[in-house]
């Protein structure tokens, strides 16, 4: 992105009007190139125009200021949070640094956005989260690992409930509400020596709608559509740091939640008929819950209970 976009960003984030002549005057610079750098800024869906009188913010947004991350962490939680215009990827690019303990990057927007299961994450500029943190364990603790994934689904579900949305889990980590995807988490494991199992925890959450039109066909919503108005993404991103701090201390320690117990309060098809698919076979069953270890446990008609791992299986409502 061009230095006289991103000053425009800071600019229009307050959703004020400007006339293309007013911000030519105020950054010394022709219509031209104002003109140029505002069109960098509708690439992501950030600007409108305003018939002849100029521009504006679709929405005002808070940008991300990673030193307001900060001051809101308690001391020595993470290596640093680093906070960038664009990146391919938030995941990608949290790889390839450098880790001592804890390290997070959020990114304004991603060209490419990963989802799970080869999927594209679309990623407009300054409209939602795009967070990644990376995390290491010992090795001791990988076998129980399974289980993070769904337990930090729940755990995201309960915080969005105590900010009046009312999220559920719907598996093995969308956060749907009323039936729209609200934000969706790709987990990345690797291990990286003999002792030590490395996480990537990448989260997509929508805070401004995606786009103007056909909110409903691509059953997304976001917290703008949810509670009339969207979250300092700053104040979110401290939030998650430190809730994805505990667990991570809650798994190194054994001292594991009670996923069992929780999945049935916070499950959006529990108890639903469903179909579990993968490009090459289809489950259809009921959703009765999930074990200690993640996996979902289906019941088929014929009343018995099998367990299945997140891999490449998608799971529905079955009409
Ligand atoms: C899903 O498909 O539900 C998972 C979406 C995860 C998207 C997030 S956005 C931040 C991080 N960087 C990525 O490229 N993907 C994850």
């Amino acid at each position: 992105m061009s230095p006289l976009a991103k000053e425009l960003f800071n600019l229009l984030q307050s959703g004020e009007l400007y006339s293309g002549e007013a911000l030519a005057q105020r950054f010394d610079v022709t219509r031209q190139a104002v003109w140029k750098a505002i069109n960098e800024l509708k690439v992501g869906h950030l600007v409108e125009t305003i018939g002849r009188q100029g521009y504006k913010a679709f929405y005002p947004y808070i940008p991300l200021d990673q030193k307001n991350i900060l001051a809101q962490l308690p001391k020595h939680c993470v290596d640093d949070v680093i906070t960038s215009m664009d990146v391919t990827s938030t995941n990608e690019e949290i790889a390839k640094l450098p880790l001592n303990k804890a390290l997070v990057m959020v990114s304004e927007m991603q060209t490419q956005g990963r989802g799970r299961n080869g999927k594209v994450w679309v990623s407009p500029l300054a409209r939602n989260l795009y967070f990644s943190m990376r995390i290491q364990f010992k090795m001791q603790a990988l076998a129980n690992l399974t289980s993070f994934s769904p337990a930090l689904g729940i755990y995201l579900v309960e915080y969005l409930q105590s900010k009046n949305i009312p999220a559920k889990i719907k598996w093995p980590n969308d956060i749907w509400v009323d039936g729209a995807k609200l934000a969706g988490i790709l987990i990345e494991t690797s291990a990286k020596s003999e002792h030590e199992v490395e996480m990537v925890i990448g989260i997509g959450l929508n805070n401004l709608p995606l786009a103007e039109a056909n909110l409903t066909q691509n059953r997304a919503t976001s917290i703008y559509e949810i509670l009339g108005q969207a979250f300092d993404r700053n104040i979110l991103v401290a939030d998650i740091i430190q809730l994805i701090s505990k667990l991570r201390d809650d798994y190194e320690s054994f001292n594991f939640p009670n996923i069992v117990e929780l999945w049935n309060q916070n499950s959006a098809l529990h108890g639903q008929k469903v179909k579990l698919f993968s490009p090459a076979r289809e489950i259809i069953g009921t959703e009765v819950g999930i074990a200690d270890n993640g996996a979902l446990l289906i019941q088929q008609d014929n009343g018995t209970v099998q367990q299945y791992f997140s891999g490449e299986l998608s799971l529905r409502a079955y009409a």
